[in-house]
């Protein structure tokens, strides 16, 4: 049993591979939150939270005359409102009469095997009994307001999953202000905050700060998790690497607008309170209704980022992500947007996808622009019928002539946009969300769907599983290209408005259940203008997402990089682009472009037909290369071995089969130096006794040859055996590489 209540001392332990979630009731019903981090054993935890009368810290009714027992200074589950704790709260809630106020106290608790689900809203299944869920049922005994803490401990994965239900049992009406996820109090230490802010093109970027004495927030307003800020933060020790030192990782699973937020209180007491954004949020609870808030992913490692990073990566690829897809080698694609924008036809694509058939690529994607009048991104949205004038005859002749190339045929849509000039829009110019008397600030001249609409979202589903039952796609990119303006929906009244953003990406994940389980076999990559919607919440439905619409070989390996903190290789969308490069101008070799998209979902996006000969072949032996290494790339453990930050000279990472049979090293020269150090680098994830043999060294890129070669020949080279503890203490130390962002991938498997 992972979830255990001493019902004498009323307290809860949560217990996973290797660490410990201490909480307990205490006297007065309050659910204290004792301890998260690294297994421990017995021995009261209640003196970490010495009773001190602080000033300015009320007491407890209960200790008016015994005083030092605050709400304000032991550390909390999930806060009440109004009531004496002055720290980051979760929950802000009126009743009728306008009075803020809730006290949870306990009443009783469940446990059960399974993981519990969520009404509408994405969240963590189990697979084969993996999972077990704690309830905890508190009460606001004046209001009637209940509250249940979900927990899901997920143990083998160390990783415990937390939501709120907040349901009026009063006789009133009430009124969420704030009904954050989850609060979490580290009691001591000093931490730093990693968060992966960033923009268009250039989506999470690592930030380090130290966790100072204001607060810190992480968030989006923009009605998706955005291209600004991830919704997934880690907090560590400020001595923390990637191999040493305590992390906590805070995910949510959630695509809307979020904000989680880190404050160091008076005592050095840490929380971290993550859930809805507050801005314009305000949900109207009747009596018998019930809300669910959105779940977060906690985990915690005690030796630092990487098995940090490596307990999310298993997690996201088994629990979060479904469907027959998840485990499946994906097919490598060709997707046409960088090569013909909206200029192309029939001819154009068959002609593209030949060459690639011809070059070992397994699916054709067909992307913006061949519905309506999009024939530019100023219009077109919303009339999700084929353009016949680019595409005679409709998708038919076209999917027919990509499939017996031997290719699956793929279809971009963006169904929660709407252009002006569309026909949906004429006939229903309210179901756009644009405020009353306001002309709408427009984002690539559309209009944003008010999803809070089931008939929107039934319209929808009805419109894009015609494509699926009708045509034969494989595969569908749901792109989502603007933030969320103008919020107002004329199906709801005002008091409701508060709602809609919320009830927007309800919304969007009910057409993402009904369109995916409604075709399972259709693979699903999200996109929102490159990786804008880069979160768990639409991982629950699609295995991949689009991960910047910034191709450049260089620039993604900073934003691959920080994307790799949180979330698998796998899930990420990543593509060898022509050069020079279109949103940077940058030259690099084609098989370097290939190293970095391969450490991803691993596709094209160019047009094959203007290639030189050489690089043609290139292609071939990447795709080649690709389909040998896709098993340990999508489920081997990751390394990060260099920090794009920290290093200019060049970026390495790695992976390393589970069981240590093979790995994969991989480098990229960022910056080409005429008297470099030595690239020295040591492995990792493999096993010490084990010997290992270095059976394949592509470099791509030439070689330093001022010498006459001998430092290669003095080197490292094809078929040398190592141990594993040589590899991983002693290192190896890679030839100088010369010229363009040249490229190394070094391959080992282990032979006794
Ligand atoms: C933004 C996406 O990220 C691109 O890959 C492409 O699909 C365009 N939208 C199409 O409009």
């Amino acid at each position: 049993m992972s979830i255990r209540f001493d019902s004498e001392t009323r307290i809860f332990v949560l217990e996973t591979a290797h660490t410990s979630y201490h909480m307990k009731v205490d006297a007065l019903g309050h659910l204290l939150h004792l301890y998260y981090g690294k297994t421990i054993g017995s021995g009261d935890l209640m003196q970490l939270y010495p009773r001190t009368d602080r000033g300015f810290s009320p007491d407890y009714y209960a200790y008016r005359t015994h005083r030092g027992i605050s709400p304000d200074l032991l550390p909390q589950e999930y806060t009440g409102c109004n009531v004496g704790d002055f720290r980051l709260s979760c929950v802000t809630v009126a009743d009728n009469r306008g009075a803020f106020g809730a006290d949870f106290t306990y009443v009783s608790h469940t446990v059960e095997a399974g993981k519990y689900q969520l009404n509408g809203l994405p969240c963590a299944h189990a697979e084969e009994n993996d999972a077990e869920t704690l309830i905890v049922r508190m009460q606001d005994e004046v209001t009637g307001l209940t509250l249940e803490l979900l927990y899901g401990v997920f143990a083998r994965q160390d990783v415990i999953t937390r939501a709120a239900r907040l349901t009026n049992h009063g006789d009133t009406p009430l009124r969420l202000d704030k009904a954050a996820s989850a609060c979490l109090d580290l009691p001591f230490g000093r931490w730093d905050l990693l968060h992966f802010h960033g923009r268009h093109a250039m989506e999470r970027q690592l930030e380090r700060e130290a966790v100072g004495t204001h607060i810190q927030t992480v968030s989006s307003v923009r009605g998706s998790s955005s291209h600004h800020n991830n919704p997934f933060l880690i907090l560590c020790r400020q001595d923390a690497t990637e191999t040493s030192g305590a992390c906590y990782g805070v995910m949510m699973v959630y695509s809307g607008s979020y904000q989680m937020d880190v404050e160091r209180s008076q005592t050095g007491l840490v929380r971290v309170v993550s859930g809805i954004q507050e801005e314009r949020f305000a949900w109207n609870l009747k009596p018998g209704e019930t809300f669910d808030t959105p779940e977060v992913i906690l985990s915690f490692a005690a030796e630092g980022l990487t098995p940090l990073s490596q307990q999310y990566h298993r997690f996201l690829r088994r629990n979060i992500c479904r469907g027959p897809w998840k485990d499946k080698r994906r097919p490598v694609l060709i997707n046409n947007w960088e090569a013909t924008y909206f200029d192309f036809n029939t001819e154009k694509i068959v002609k593209i996808a030949e060459k690639a058939a011809s070059l070992g690529v397994e699916m054709m994607v067909l992307d913006d622009g061949w519905f309506g009048t999009r024939n530019d991104d100023n219009q077109g949205l919303g009339d999700w019928v084929v353009n016949c004038e680019k595409l005679p005859g409709g998708l038919d002749p076209l999917i027919e002539q990509i499939n017996a190339l031997g290719m699956k045929f793929g279809l971009w849509i963006e169904p929660e946009m709407v252009n002006e000039n569309s026909q949906l829009y004429r006939t229903h110019p309210d179901w756009a969300l644009t405020l009353p008397g306001r002309k709408p600030a427009m984002g690539r001249n559309q209009l944003v769907l008010d999803f809070s609409r089931p008939e929107v979202v039934d319209y929808l589903a009805e419109a894009i599983g015609k494509l699926l039952r009708e045509h034969h796609i494989e595969y569908i990119k749901w792109d989502m290209n603007r933030s969320m303006s103008d919020v107002y929906s004329r199906a709801f009244p005002a008091e409701q408005q508060g709602e809609i953003m919320h009830r927007y990406m309800l919304g969007v994940y009910a057409l993402a259940e009904r369109l995916t389980q409604g075709f399972p076999e259709v693979l699903f990559e999200g996109c929102a203008g490159g990786g804008g919607r880069f979160d768990a919440g639409m991982l629950c439905y699609y295995p991949q997402i689009w991960c910047s619409d910034d191709t450049d070989a260089i620039e993604r390996l900073t934003i691959q990089h920080g994307t790799s903190f949180g979330y698998p290789v796998c899930t990420m969308g990543a593509h060898v682009s022509a050069c020079p490069n279109h949103q940077t101008g940058r030259t690099t070799p084609i098989d370097t472009r290939a190293v970095v998209a391969m450490s991803g979902t691993f596709g094209y996006e160019l047009d094959l037909g203007k290639l030189k000969r050489a690089e043609c072949t290139a292609v071939k032996n990447q795709i080649k290369r690709f389909k040998r290494l896709n098993d340990l790339i999508r489920t081997g453990d990751y390394y990060r071995l260099t920090d794009p930050a920290e290093n200019a000279y060049f970026t390495a990472w790695q992976f390393a089969a589970e069981d240590g049979s093979e790995a994969l090293l991989n480098l990229v020269v960022t910056h080409p130096q005429a008297n470099p150090l030595p690239i020295h680098l040591c492995f990792r994830g493999l096993e010490e006794d084990a010997v290992y043999e270095l059976d394949g060294i592509d470099y791509f890129g030439s070689q330093y040859t001022h010498d006459g070669g001998n430092a290669i020949e003095d080197g490292i080279h094809k078929g040398m055996r190592f141990s594993g503890s040589t590899l991983l203490y002693a290192g190896l130390v890679l030839p100088q590489l010369f010229g363009d962002y040249p490229s190394v991938q070094l391959h080992l498997t282990r032979k006794g």
